[in-house]
């Protein structure tokens, strides 16, 4: 009844409030429900074709591909007029995570035409029988596994006071994957309050652990978005760092694993080795020691050290030390070359033979 009234008295402010924002004009139909109910039919049929369609396409490929997580956190959203997609631009700049864009199976629809008609139809499907695939539009398929995240953060639009029709479908199909996961929720509408968007998350993602604070982007505050965002991650502890146990080093065509330290300098070199393998140029010193200048700076913690044949070290923030010797100094340790017999770690790096290329890769 109340959601009904809801409906009803947004239906005649929302095209006045969309107006002032200078986006077109909207009519407001004469018959509101009447024509929600037409295009929930015609929604049904489409999403029946659709149905069909992804049997097909899924047909002997039933096992999805997904990509290699990056990062503990993954950002998942939805936009249809591209704000959820640049409050995405702002948390990236905030945090690592994974980027999972979710895009509807049908491409072309415009939700908003003829007073926000199709969108409409498509929340009323799932409030009607919120626990039935059939009433959530296809989407596309996912190359991300939310199974594979600590913390999962939904972006997603408003649409009729509730979470957007195809965040909903996305969430409704892998919302059972985010069981005991942290999640944080941004939600971005013209005006209207998030409280059914809050509610539809917790019923599509039951076993969630959701992060007390929401985000609620609109027209009044879009334009501090940023830092909007920026204050948000500030109070939401997020683990965004995946590590490696390994990383590799290549000298003339032979590599070995090294296992890396936890550390804010294998973190940095870690993430600059998740862009691009870096390779540089070491010479002996000290009898003891190649060393080269690594072409950036990594953050140090120093401390004073005796190190040991197959360390890998920072030294002065800028350059690798890799050692076939000893030395006492004060270092950041970055970790230790995996290696048979010394003379075989001494023959790998061509301990006493001058210049070397090494090459650091992931
Ligand atoms: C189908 C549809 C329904 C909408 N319903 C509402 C609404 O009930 N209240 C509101 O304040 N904004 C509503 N909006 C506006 C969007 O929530 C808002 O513009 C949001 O920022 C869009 O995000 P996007 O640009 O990432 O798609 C609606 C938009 C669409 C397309």
């Amino acid at each position: 009844m109340f959601r009904t009234l809801a409906i009803g008295i947004f239906s005649l402010l929302f095209p006045v409030l969309l107006s002032c924002e200078k986006l077109p004009d909207v009519v407001v139909p004469e018959t509101p429900q009447q024509e929600q109910k037409e295009n929930v039919e015609g929604n049904k049929e489409e999403g029946k074709k659709d149905e069909g369609k992804k049997d097909k396409e899924n047909k002997g490929d039933e096992t999805p591909k997904y990509l290699e997580p990056t990062s503990k956190t993954l950002v998942v959203y939805y936009s249809f007029t591209g704000n959820c997609k640049s409050i995405v631009t702002s948390l990236t700049a905030n945090i690592e995570a994974d980027v999972l864009e979710i895009l509807p199976a049908q491409e072309g629809l415009d939700y908003a035409a003829n007073n926000y008609a199709i969108g409409s139809g498509l929340i009323s499907a799932i409030r009607e029988k919120p626990n039935e695939a059939a009433s959530y539009p296809a989407i596309k398929p996912v190359n991300r596994n939310a199974a594979d995240y600590e913390t999962i953060i939904i972006v997603t639009p408003l649409w009729w006071s509730n979470m957007a029709a195809i965040m909903q479908s996305y969430l409704f199909q892998e919302g059972s994957k985010m069981k005991g996961k942290t999640i944080g929720l941004i939600v971005s509408s013209h005006s209207s309050g998030i409280s059914s968007v809050v509610a539809d998350a917790k019923r599509l993602v039951s076993g969630g652990v959701f992060h007390e604070n929401n985000l609620w982007i609109n027209a009044s505050n879009r334009d501090k978005k940023a830092d909007l965002v920026k204050e948000w991650i500030a109070g939401f502890s997020i683990n965004t760092y995946s590590m490696p146990e390994k990383i590799k080093i290549t000298v003339s065509g032979k590599s070995l694993p090294v296992k890396i330290e936890l550390n804010e300098a294998t973190k940095a070199l870690v993430a600059a080795l998740k862009e691009a393998s870096i390779t540089y140029e070491a010479n002996d010193y000290g009898g003891f020691e190649k060393v080269g200048a690594l072409g950036r700076s990594l953050p140090t913690s120093d401390s004073q050290m005796t190190t040991q044949p197959g360390d890998v070290i920072l030294y002065s923030g800028n350059q690798i030390v890799l050692f076939y010797g000893s030395n006492s100094w004060s270092y950041t340790r970055i970790g230790k070359i995996e290696y048979g017999t010394l003379d075989e770690l001494k023959s790998f790096l061509k301990a006493g033979q001058g210049k070397i290329s090494v090459s650091l890769s992931l």
